[in-house]
Order: C-alpha cells, then sequence, then structure tokens
C-alpha cells in the first residue's frame, strides 16, 4: 500500500469508530429504518469525501475533530445518493461496496426510507455541530446547493438518467462532462470547500482548493468509469460491466478508454498544480490526487 492509502486507511479506521455511535436505535418497529442506514453507512467504503473535508482543514491548522462533524455529514448525503442510486428504479445494483445493496437487504421501501433519514441527518448533524454559526451557515448553504436539484448532484443524476434514454444526444461530450461534474464532482467539490470553510481560509486558498476539487471530482468519476469496464469485481466491490448494459453516457462510451484515461491524467496533473500554492503543505492532497487516478477500487 502507498504512503497514501495508509493514510486514508488510518482516517477511515479512526472516522468509522467515530461515527458509530452516530446511529442510536430508536426502539420499536421504526428501528429498521436507522438500522438499514447504520448498515449502509458502516458497510465500509474508503471515506474518501471526509478524508478531503479533514486534509484541506488541515492546511489551516485544523484537527480531526474540528473537520469531523462535516466530515459525518457528508458521508451520510454521500451513503444516501449511493443508496438511492442503487435502486431498481435507477441503476438496480445488488451489490455495493461488496455486501448486498440496502434494497437487497432490506427492501425498496426501507431502502428509500434509510435515503431519505441520511440526507435529512446530514443536516441535522450540521445544524446541532459545535462549529460557530456562519461557518455552520456557509457549510449548510453549500452542502445543499451541490447536494441539489439545480445545480448539484441531483441535478446531474437526473442528467445521467437521462442520457441513458437518448439514442444520439447532440453533443455527448458536453453532455458528459455536465453529467459527471454534477453527480460526482459537486460533493468532491463541496469536501475541499468545507474544508477551507472550517478554516476560514482566505479567498485565494479557497479558490485554489476549488480549482483543485473540480479538477479531481471529474476524474474521480472517469476512474469510475473507467474501472466498471476493466476493473475487479472483488476489489470494487460493484457488478461490473454495467454502464454499458444499461447504455449509461460515460467518459469510457463516449472518448473510449484510452482517451478517458489520458483526460483524467491530464486533470490530475491540473489539480496538482492548483495547489502548489500551500507549498509542502499539499503533499498529501497531491498523492491523493494521483490515488484518484491509480485506484483498484
Ligand atoms: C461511488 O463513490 C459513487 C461515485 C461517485 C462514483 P465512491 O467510490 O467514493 O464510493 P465509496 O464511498 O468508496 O463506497
Ligand atoms: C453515481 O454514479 C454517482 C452518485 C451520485 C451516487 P455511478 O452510478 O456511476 O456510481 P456507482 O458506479 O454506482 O458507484
Ligand atoms: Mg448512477
Ligand atoms: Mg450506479
Ligand atoms: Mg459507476
Amino acid at each position: 500500500m502507498s504512503d497514501i492509502q495508509n493514510k486514508l486507511s488510518a482516517y477511515s479506521s479512526r472516522f468509522n469508530q467515530q461515527i458509530e455511535p452516530l446511529f442510536c436505535m430508536p426502539h420499536g418497529p421504526q428501528k429498521r429504518v436507522v438500522e438499514a442506514m447504520k448498515y449502509s453507512v458502516l458497510n465500509g467504503g474508503k471515506r474518501l469525501r471526509p478524508y478531503l473535508v479533514y486534509e484541506t482543514s488541515r492546511l489551516f491548522g485544523k484537527s480531526f475533530d474540528d473537520s469531523f462533524y462535516a466530515a459525518a455529514s457528508l458521508e451520510m448525503l454521500h451513503t444516501y445518493s449511493l443508496i438511492h442510486d442503487d435502486l431498481p428504479a435507477m441503476d438496480n445494483d445488488d451489490l455495493r461496496r461488496g455486501k448486498p445493496t440496502c434494497h437487497k437487504q432490506f427492501d425498496e421501501a426501507t431502502a428509500i426510507l434509510a435515503g431519505d433519514g441520511l440526507l435529512t441527518y446530514a443536516f441535522e448533524i450540521l445544524a446541532t455541530s459545535p462549529y460557530a454559526d456562519d461557518i455552520k451557515i456557509r457549510l449548510i448553504s453549500l452542502l445543499s446547493q451541490n447536494a441539489g436539484a439545480f445545480k448539484g448532484m441531483v441535478s446531474g443524476q437526473m442528467l445521467d438518467l437521462y442520457a441513458e434514454t437518448v439514442k444520439n444526444p447532440e453533443n455527448p461530450s458536453e453532455l458528459i462532462s455536465h453529467i459527471e461534474e454534477m453527480k460526482t464532482g459537486c460533493l468532491l467539490s463541496y469536501s475541499c470547500q468545507a474544508g477551507a470553510v472550517i478554516g476560514r481560509a482566505d479567498s485565494s486558498s479557497y479558490e485554489a482548493l476549488t480549482k483543485y476539487s473540480r479538477c479531481i471530482g471529474i476524474a474521480f468519476q472517469i476512474a469510475d468509469d473507467i474501472l466498471d469496464v476493466e476493473g475487479d469485481q472483488q476489489l470494487v466491490g460493484k457488478t461490473l460491466q454495467k454502464d454499458s448494459a444499461q447504455n449509461k453516457l460515460t467518459f469510457v462510451s463516449c472518448y473510449g478508454l484510452d482517451k478517458a484515461k489520458d483526460m483524467a491524467k491530464q486533470l490530475i496533473s491540473q489539480a496538482k498544480s492548483e495547489v502548489e500554492i500551500f507549498g509542502q503543505e499539499s503533499h498529501d492532497l497531491q498523492a491523493l490526487a494521483q490515488f484518484i487516478i491509480d485506484r483498484k477500487y
């Protein structure tokens, strides 16, 4: 394992320990939905988004604990997006993080509610966190925009479904960039912006991290599209070769594997140069950017 993978895995262990007590089981039959939420959040996952919140906030002297509430809230929201993405009406997936998807393990209605519960809980965690009020408001507003239906993740998911149904989109390269920026890029962007907000970053640092996050966001989804074609299912933990089976528009279907790889590489080299202004301190963010395209999972 590379140095950055070791750091990510050490971070994940600590993060998992701290997030577990956030699932306090209610009494009565309604506890099923909380069980489904907990099952989906605690069943693995790279914790890349929480780690980005932590790493970016660290540039401004913030600690694991300082970044934890924003990181936990984001992982709740990300997990909701996965549960709903896997539903039969969306990507219809049976496997997630190497385990049965939420609707397979529980049932479809419970999975819908578990997603709803996690989305709501994300904002409850921020609203009740110990952050100063101005930071809280900034985080809540950034997260809602990046996750939402106007120019955020939900919007990207809608376009992803739309693209499945059109045979010859007018401008496929513009459409795929739009899809990937929104369905995946937005939450990755938020991860870095959240770290900057917690750290009360000055505007040039905020700008640099925003540019970095936009590049890694798209590169991350290109890597996901590539893994769907040539990954190892055991390592990826998802059913592979599904994108072409479902007629998804992806960077690979649009440009072919080689060009998609080149584009991801270029984005990662741009991402690395965007954070050079932080000097030595940017080492881990640079390594993480590289991991995003080198990863096998
Ligand atoms: C999967 O995200 C969904 C995409 C945006 C491609 P991750 O690959 O970060 O999933 P986990 O959290 O590690 O399971
Ligand atoms: C989904 O993209 C991104 C989300 C918003 C969840 P994919 O549909 O490609 O993600 P996977 O491959 O199922 O993880
Ligand atoms: Mg999808
Ligand atoms: Mg999917
Ligand atoms: Mg995918």
